[in-house]
């Protein structure tokens, strides 16, 4: 009898473990597109660090590119009302309505980060935010460089108009289909130089998904087509560069270590993570525009202290001044090349 009390009482103790355990509520939950995405592992890391400065507690789901697992680790976080902020980098940006309708019931609030939902389906939620790169301006950004190369649009530097037709003849690699980022920086960077009164005659583009695998494979099959014609390259972001410069130092088109105004045509990224600055370094990439990753986790990490806290996003929220629409936090970067990198 004594055994069989002290059994019971050991086991509703251990239970009252148990859930106080798993029902331990956390600040914010994150809900990552992809475990394997360069700049998102180090905009994380850096948002981990500043949450724990703020003493902010968080936990991780990885959806490994799918939705359907996102949305089940969304509906389990909301069911179990485990976290008091949901951020997500959501896989598929237009599931992003139903996300908002399910976090409006449950009164929670949704900060989106990196892969925007559309601005409608933000501005219909109760308590719905965005944090992301500027992609606009990284076009642009990008075209302005090739235009320091290229010189005036009426007398082409003869080093870069290769064939002297007075036209760039450019090659795009875009990062993933429907992204904010891909359809930005891929428009802007070509009406950037027709602004700037060059004549610009795309050869090729190719969507590579931001990896270096895909950015290797879609540089060989431009090249293997179009090799000597290539006079500018844009890359979306720099994992695809990476990959495009692989292939074309596997081909021995272009050497490392060598002066980067030697290489047959400059190559140019966004992003401006280590590798992509290694590359910098190494005169393969002539340069990136920096997706800052510093200063989102910072936004980021400000959004989750003040709606963990139950705080109004007004005008004491720091941001605020920024935020047009009163939801988002656009971030822009700064161009880099080889005489900005110190070290
Ligand atoms: C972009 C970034 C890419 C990739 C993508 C993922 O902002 O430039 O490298 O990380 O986000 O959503
Ligand atoms: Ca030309």
């Amino acid at each position: 009898m004594k055994n069989n009390l002290r059994n019971t009482a050991l086991f509703s103790l251990s239970l009252l473990l148990l859930i106080s355990c798993s029902g331990v509520k956390q600040d914010v939950s994150f809900f990552i597109y992809n475990e394997a995405d360069t700049f998102v592992s180090s905009l994380m890391n850096q948002i981990h660090s500043d949450l724990n400065q703020k003493g902010k507690s968080f936990d991780i789901s990885y959806a490994s590119l799918s939705q359907v697992t996102q949305n089940e680790q969304l509906a389990q976080a909301i069911e179990n009302k485990s976290a008091k902020v949901l951020a997500v980098n959501i896989v598929d940006r237009l599931s992003a309505s139903s996300i908002i309708t399910k976090a409006d019931a449950a009164s929670l609030p949704v900060l989106f980060f990196n892969r925007a939902p559309l601005e409608e389906d933000l501005l219909a939620g109760k308590s719905a935010y965005y944090v992301g790169t500027d992609p606009t301006y990284e076009g642009k950004a990008q075209a302005d460089l090739a235009a320091k190369l290229f010189g005036y649009p009426s007398s082409l530097s003869s080093t870069y108009d290769k064939n002297g037709d007075g036209k760039i003849q450019l090659v795009i690699l875009k990062g993933e289909q429907g992204h904010q980022d891909t359809e930005l920086r891929s428009r802007y960077c070509v009406t950037e130089l027709y602004n700037l009164g060059y004549d610009v005659d795309i050869i090729a583009s190719s969507y590579a998904n931001w990896t270096k695998e895909e950015g290797y494979e879609a540089m060989k099959d431009i090249y293997e087509k179009y090799s000597s014609q290539i006079e500018l390259v844009f890359c979306n972001n720099d994992d695809m560069a990476v990959g495009a410069l692989n292939y074309l130092v596997d081909k021995k088109a272009f050497t490392k270590g060598a002066d980067i105004t030697s290489q047959p045509f400059p190559v140019i990224g966004v992003d401006a993570t280590n590798i992509g600055i290694s590359y910098i370094k190494d005169g393969l990439l002539y340069g990136t525009i920096k997706n800052d990753a510093t200063a989102q986790a910072k936004a980021i990490a400000e959004f989750i202290s003040y709606l963990s806290e139950g705080k109004k996003i007004d005008e004491s929220f720091p941001y605020y001044g920024q935020m047009a629409d009163g939801r988002t936090v656009s971030v822009k970067g700064i161009t880099i090349t080889k005489k900005d990198i110190t070290e």
